[in-house]
């Protein structure tokens, strides 16, 4: 497959072009990076590395870190977790509080707010520095010792979150928060903070392109039936009240953050990462999602 060449025909065709979107300032550090930063980069099992732009600058990956979240706690409480967060897909904002009333505190998915704040509480309990241990994770399954949080982000998060500081107390009546609601929101904003770049969320997400297994130093990380679980999540919830139209238009499963980082999986053949801070309605990246449309367009490949 021609990937550097359909990867410089998607910069081409965009890197001019007035995208609408706006760079999210909910969070006050977020609202500070430049809209014009564009990178992709793309890592197939077979034929190695492609990118262009921005591939290789670090920023805020927010939403995507709950993939990471998620695989920790499948990996240490295993299927008690399905206890305490559904698997089904929302249709509702990021944030939104409102199913919880009638569905007695169980959140909908890991990757809606809701749901990742029950899996930091799982992480808060099995672990007594969780911090410390998803950064192991991370260095892990990256290989690269150097990625870490970026306390800035993390404490304007804080000073913000009076959605999250709602939801977690919110879950704590219902009993689904086991946890100081403080301990939990602590590590949620430092996990939303880690800084990383399109290249190192693609090598962190090949493992799921990989069965679970790291490439380069063949690590089994995940079983494959916990990858399966995990790309069937991202699919059907990656993307909210827009994993529908995510799924329409680009036919892989994939995660979104609010710092303007999406990253795709296609099992079997490669995982790619695309970076434009200007954000959709939905609070996905706009210019982010219509690359890789172009990509599954361009290369004729889905999953679908
Ligand atoms: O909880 C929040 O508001 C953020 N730290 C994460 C939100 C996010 O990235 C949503 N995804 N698109």
């Amino acid at each position: 497959m021609e990937y550097q060449t359909i990867l410089n025909q998607i910069e081409n065709e965009f890197k001019d072009s007035k995208v609408s979107g706006k760079v999210a300032s909910y969070i006050p550090e977020l609202a500070k990076v430049p809209a014009d930063k564009f990178g992709m980069h793309l890592y197939d099992l077979n034929e190695g590395h492609f990118n262009f732009g921005d591939s290789n600058e670090r920023f805020s990956i927010q939403s995507i870190s709950k993939v990471f979240s998620l695989a920790l706690a499948m990996k240490v409480i295993g299927d008690d977790l399905w206890n305490r967060v559904d698997v089904e897909p929302s249709g509702d904002p990021f944030n939104s509080l409102s199913s919880l009333e009638n569905e007695g505190g169980i959140p909908r998915n890991p990757f809606i707010n809701a749901g990742a704040l029950v899996v930091a509480d799982v992480l808060v309990s099995y672990f007594t520095n969780p911090k410390a241990a998803l950064l192991t994770f991370l260095h892990e399954i990256t290989g690269d010792p150097s990625i870490c949080y970026d306390e800035t982000v993390a404490a304007s998060e804080r000073s913000e979150g009076y959605r999250n500081y709602a939801l977690v107390n919110y879950m704590k009546s219902f009993g689904n928060i086991e946890n100081d609601v403080d301990d939990v929101l602590d590590f949620y904003f430092h996990q939303c903070s880690l800084a990383m770049s399109c290249k190192e969320l693609a090598q962190a997400f090949i493992v799921f392109a990989n069965e679970g297994t790291t490439l380069e130093s063949e690590r089994e990380i995940l079983s494959a039936q916990q990858v399966k679980r995990i790309n069937a999540l991202m699919q059907t919830c990656g993307f909210y009240d827009e994993a529908g139209e995510f799924s329409f238009e680009v036919g892989l499963p994939g995660k979104s953050g609010v710092g303007g980082g999406i990253v795709a999986v296609h099992p079997d053949h490669y995982s790619v990462a695309v970076w434009s801070p200007p954000l959709n309605p939905k609070g996905n990246s706009a210019l982010g999602m219509a690359a890789l449309e172009r990509l599954t367009t361009l290369t004729g490949y889905s999953i679908f």
